[in-house]
């Protein structure tokens, strides 16, 4: 039986082997540039015709108690190209024995009787970090927990923005939409701060601001963050733009969600305005109409090109590190 070290949701500096990604506050420079280089062999081995053999005989489960297309179908794609195979469980509450009303508790237990590793997507924040203090035998990897963090979304956004920028610091970014709410910048901000002199504007409706809580977190890291309130006030000359939807899902109240779509929608004529020829606008899909289609056309669009594709990448790595396979 291998037994989990105590130390699971530290710092991983540099060793992944069977270790629990859970939060990005787990990473560290070092382990992101030894996940960032594999990254790129990755993308080799996705191009060739033959599966590499990395994962052979790994199993890998895919559960996933929320609706998902790109992460689901990236891991799933990576576990494949490395030759090794997945048990894909979506819909769990209703499909699974916890219609029955078994626990998460027990969900998790047994899923892990099966496999290598446990990936999931859970609505409840903490969910993921309950997983892993349950799990005897299997890492599990958080694919979004709730309103909470989605890391595995932050290190395809990270790599994303050091393919195109050539850097990890000294970066002015923009952050609109759901800030409140959306995990995917919870995680990203997280992996800002571990690099030097990195400012983010922060663009939101007034009800979907970062928490205090969390603003307050990250005024004692080191990133500056800089709240605006109309796209009007946009600095020019960003490294990128990371454009959010809001997160329906997390709304009590459909009429307040109406109120508040939408309130920022990225256009060319925005674009132009405030970005420059380097810009780069960055979502993490999916849209639902806060970025017009006319903008997929602009080179400076990379939400349906290259931060997709990475996202199949950067799981190869990650799992090749996680599972703890020789490369
Ligand atoms: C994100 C998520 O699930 O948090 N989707 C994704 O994994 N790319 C963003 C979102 O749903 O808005």
């Amino acid at each position: 039986m291998v037994v989990f070290r105590a130390d699971a949701l530290e710092k991983l500096q540099g060793d992944f082997t069977r270790r629990h990604i859970i939060s990005f506050d787990q990473f560290d420079p070092q382990s992101l540039e030894i996940l960032f280089a594999m990254t790129q062999q990755m993308r080799g081995i996705a191009q060739t015709a033959q599966p590499s053999q990395l994962l052979a005989g790994q199993l890998v489960t895919l559960l996933f108690y929320e609706p998902s297309s790109r992460t689901m179908a990236s891991f799933d794609g990576a576990v494949k190209q490395l030759g090794g195979n997945t048990i894909v469980i979506t819909n769990p509450q209703q499909f699974s024995s916890a219609a029955k009303g078994e626990t998460f508790s027990d969900s998790i237990r047994t899923f892990e009787a099966y496999c290598d590793a446990i990936v999931l997507r859970h609505p409840e924040t903490g969910s993921a970090k309950t997983a892993s203090s349950v799990a005897e035998h299997v890492p599990i990897i958080n694919a979004g927990d709730g309103i909470g963090e989605h890391p595995t979304q932050a290190l395809l956004d990270l790599f994303t923005i050091l393919e195109h920028t050539g850097k990890l610091s000294g970066l002015k970014g923009l952050v609109v939409g759901d800030i409140l709410n959306g995990r995917t910048i919870h995680s990203l901000l997280r992996g800002l701060a571990l690099y030097e002199g990195n400012t983010v504007y922060l663009l939101a409706p007034q009800e979907l601001r970062l928490s205090r809580k969390d603003f307050a977190l990250f005024e004692n890291r080191n990133v500056r963050l800089v709240e605006i309130n109309s796209t009007d006030e946009i600095p020019g000359g960003c490294d990128f733009w990371y454009w959010t939807r809001v997160q329906k899902e997390r709304f009590l109240n459909a009429a307040d969600y109406e109120r508040l779509n939408n309130r920022f929608v990225a256009t060319q004529e925005i674009l132009n305005r405030h970005g420059s020829d380097k810009t780069i606008l960055m979502h993490p899909l999916p849209r639902v109409g806060e970025i017009e289609d006319a903008l997929d056309k602009d080179p400076r669009a990379v939400y349906l090109r290259s931060q997709i594709r990475n996202g199949m990448y950067v799981r190869m790595a990650l799992l090749t590190l996680v599972l703890g396979k020789a490369f």
